[in-house]
């Protein structure tokens, strides 16, 4: 694997086609501040969750995994005016610094960010009949994404493009004798989505700036 080349052609076509502004490049820089994980996701990955977005003509989204709202700012700004996301963050410390990230770009009056458990949060959308989504991203603790995935096709309707992000993990999903919690997740959540008869999927693997992964792309039928 050439690193080094991927993370060159990637910073190609980030100055080609998604240039970061002065927002996004302070929110990564943020996380260095806060001394928060560098685990968003890439210029060209947010580009191209906002063709996605665009692609499906998205105003209710919901993300799982907010870290510092780098994805969610990317994710908001393919949205019309009147677009809404829905971010979920279990790390307080992660949450109010993803809330100053948002409030500088301008964005706290589209961006509903609930601090609590992914797993929590879906049910407690679910029960109070939330209006269905119509993208969603799934990027948080791999272990349940069977789960989320799930409870996430409760809250959407035929249509719904439904992106889970890290299912490659470089490449370690296919050691079937792998201890790792993580990739195990991801492995289960994989063999669920090829058998999963509510969908149509597949997976992209990713290189890059970030290292070799994949991403999972549903549709609801
Ligand atoms: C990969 S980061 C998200 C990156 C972000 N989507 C981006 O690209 O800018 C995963 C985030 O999920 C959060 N997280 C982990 N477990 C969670 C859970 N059970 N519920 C909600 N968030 C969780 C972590 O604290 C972390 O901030």
């Amino acid at each position: 694997m050439n690193q080094q080349l991927f993370e060159k052609v990637d910073q190609y076509i980030s100055t080609l086609v998604a240039p970061e502004d002065t927002v996004l490049q302070e929110t990564i820089q943020s996380l260095e501040e806060a001394s928060m994980p560098q685990i968003s996701i890439s210029p060209t990955q947010g580009k191209f969750l906002q063709l996605m977005l665009l692609t499906c003509k998205a105003k209710r989204v919901l993300e799982l995994g907010t870290l510092g709202a780098y994805s969610t700012i990317w994710i908001t700004r393919a949205l019309p005016a009147d677009g809404k996301v829905i971010t979920v963050e279990f790390d307080p410390h992660h949450a109010h610094i993803a809330s100053q990230n948002i409030a500088k770009a301008g964005l706290s009056d589209q961006i509903d960010l609930r601090i609590g458990k992914a797993m929590d949060v879906l049910k407690e959308l679910i029960a109070k009949g939330e209006e269905p989504f119509d993208f969603i991203f799934i990027d948080a603790d791999k272990p349940p994404y069977t789960e989320y995935f799930e409870l996430a096709l409760q809250l959407s309707h035929p249509g719904t493009l439904i992106i889970c992000d890290n299912v490659i993990r470089e490449g370690k999903v296919l050691d079937e004798n792998t201890h790792d919690e993580k990739v195990k997740g991801v492995q289960r959540f994989n063999q669920m989505l090829a058998n999963h008869p509510g969908i149509t999927a597949t997976i992209m693997q990713t290189v890059g700036a970030k290292e070799y992964d994949g991403m999972a792309i549903a549709i609801v039928k």
